[in-house]
Parts: structure tokens; sequence; C-alpha cells
């Protein structure tokens, strides 16, 4: 079994290093190939996404990766910015499926951005597609027939893209409490009249799973006012990016949430996959040691499960995480001031 291990760029290497750790500490087997991405790359390389790295990637039965962005790269076309890194290998490796879990860890009631009593309650699943909608329609820059510059980037989603990630949901909905919300903005976007016909018939093939639909602004209503509503959400790639930054300052923090971005390629022990923190790569207090890994851990755990079949080490990482929230050990993003290291120590004591 070989992880191809991007950390990238910000906190990136330095919450890489501490999942890392934690693989090693329960899976000491499992081979890691290094390579670079984000602005990390460009600098070495001159591009965000080079051909070896997805290579790499593309020969691995997973990747983890850190974060991408760097101020310094701001100004560069946008085909060369850090952020094409992870965009260009969810598109290339088909990974359409991302999926973001989100949920309250005993203890961490009072750092959440709402009432403890209504945290409490957070037990979700973020389904958000990948591969499609405005972030890869065409865009570009114009000029308006009265001489103005004008930006656009072009919304649309294909029935198949739909239908594929609406049996996801589905599929994940029979796991857990068996709901979808499919969120979409309808009573505008013809992209979301499409979206909402097609999830509506392939809910007829889950019977035992109850299906309703939201529009997002009523969404990021009800996601603040009563999280614990939700079980599984639906979506598309914009309105999931926002409404997955918001669960996680719902749940407390966003160094807490992890991802796995999924496709249908098999390996021998699972499904080929990508696992990320939803956080980015915070430039700001990189190489300070105050990053909290734990988002990155997470994700590490979810590599283990979706795509290494190692169930059994998912469950002792996630529980070693909880522990070490329960046992007080609080990065500054939760009001703390444990450290990347004390807090990757932590769990691997816990281990
Ligand atoms: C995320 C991030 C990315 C996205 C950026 C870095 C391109 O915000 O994974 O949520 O918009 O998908
Ligand atoms: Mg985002």
């Amino acid at each position: 079994m070989n992880i191809a291990v991007l950390p990238g760029d910000g906190i990136g290497p330095e919450v890489i290093e501490q999942a890392v750790r934690v693989i090693a500490a329960v899976a000491p087997d499992i081979a890691l190939t290094y390579a670079p991405v984000g602005g990390t790359a460009f600098k070495a390389h001159g591009h965000p996404l080079p051909p070896a790295t997805l290579a790499i990637a593309r020969a691995a039965d997973a990747i983890l990766f850190g974060a991408v962005g760097d101020p310094d790269c701001d100004a560069l076309e946008r085909h060369l910015r850090p952020e094409q890194a992870i965009l260009g290998l969810r598109k290339a490796l088909t990974l359409f499926a991302n999926l973001r879990p989100a949920r309250v860890f005993a203890g961490l009631e009072s750092h959440s951005a709402l009432r403890p009593e209504i945290a409490r309650a957070i037990d979700l699943l973020i389904v958000r597609e990948l591969n499609g909608d405005v972030y890869f329609g065409e865009k570009g820059f114009r000029t308006t027939p009265s001489g103005e510059r004008q930006g656009y980037d072009v919304m649309a989603y294909a029935d198949s893209e739909v239908r594929r990630i609406a049996h996801v949901a589905f599929r994940a909905a029979q796991g857990r409490r068996r709901r979808v919300c499919s969120v979409d903005k309808a009573n505008v976007l013809e992209t979301s009249q499409l979206w909402r016909d097609v999830v509506v018939d392939v809910a007829r093939d889950y019977p035992d799973v109850a299906l309703e639909h939201m529009y997002v602004d009523n969404a990021a209503m009800q996601l603040v006012r009563n999280p614990g509503h939700f079980d599984v959400v639906l979506t598309g790639n914009l309105f999931g990016d926002i409404l997955s930054d918001q669960a996680s300052m719902c749940v407390g923090s966003i160094g807490l949430l992890a991802s796995a971005s999924l496709g249908e390629r098999q390996t021998a022990h699972g499904t080929f996959g990508l696992y990320e923190p939803i956080h980015g790569s915070a430039p700001d207090i990189a190489g300070q040691g105050v990053a909290n890994p734990l988002a990155t851990i997470l994700s590490a755990a979810m590599l283990l499960r979706h795509s290494l079949g190692l169930a059994a080490a998912a469950d002792r990482i996630e529980m070693a995480v909880a522990g070490v929230l329960a046992d007080g050990v609080l990065s500054r993003d939760l009001g703390g001031s444990a450290g990347l290291v004390e807090t990757g120590d932590a769990v691997l004591a816990r281990l």
C-alpha cells in the first residue's frame, strides 16, 4: 500500500507531518511518496501541479493532501495559482464526491459559535460535488457592448454528474440516519432545477431514505438555527464549499474538519481517494508551530478507512482525537495554548 503525500503550502507541511506520525504509529508498513504541490511546486518547478506530482498521485492507493495557497502567488495568471493544484487533482483523477463530516466532539460544545444546546446536536455529512458547477464552467473576461470589463463563470451541471453524486449521498444516508437534504437554488437557477429533477429521480432507488429539498439561503439559515435537523446534505460544488466552512464554525473550529474526495476507481482494499483538511494554508501562522493538526489527522483516518480498508485503525485514530479534545488539549483556534507538536504528541500518547 502506498500513499502519495502532498504537503503543499503554509501550514500544510507541518500538519501533514503530524498526520504522518499518526499513520506510522497505526500502520507502519505503508509506503509514503512525497511530492510538491501548490505555490511550493510553482516556485520549484514552475507549475502548481507538476506532471511528476500528478503521476505520483495517480499511481498511489490514496493521496494525503495538506493545503495550498500562497499570497506571493496572488498576482499569477489563474492557471498557475496554487489553488489550481487541488482543483486539477480533483478533476484529473475524477474525484467528484467530497465527503465532509461535521459533528461536535464531546466537551467542545461551548467552543461552537452556536449555543451549546444547539451545537450538541450537530452530526451531519456534507456530500459536495467536486468536478462541475461554476468552478469548471467556461470562464474569462470580456468587454460589454458599452465597453465595460466583465468577468464571467458559467454554472452548469449535466444529468450524469448530478446522478453519480446523488447516489453517493443516498448510499451514505443508508449507513446513517437515512435522511438526505438536497440543497440548491431552484427558485432562480436552471442548473438547480436540473439538479432537483435528477435527485428526485435517483431517490426512487432508495425508498428507505427520506429526501427533502432546501434552497441554499434557507440551508445557511437552518445550519445555524437548527443544525441537528441535518443528516446528509447533498449539494453542488460552490454551495458545498460555502456551507462546509459554515458547518466548521458550528462545530467550533475549521481546524477540526476532515474530508475525503472519492471517485469510482477501486484500489486493492477500497476506493481511491484524496484526503485533506477543509482548512487552507493559513500563511499568517505558518511555521509558528501553533496550527491545529487534528483535521489532517482525522483526514488520515478517513484515508485508512475508505482507501486502505483499515477501518479498525481509523476508529482508533478518531477515538484518540476525541479523547485528546475531551482531555482539554486545545490548540489556539479552540481558545487553548496547545502547540502543533504537543497536539500530535497527545494523539500518539492516546494511541
Ligand atoms: C476547499 C477550498 C478549495 C475549494 C480552494 C482551495 C480551491 O476552499 O476545499 O473548500 O474552493 O474547493
Ligand atoms: Mg472551501
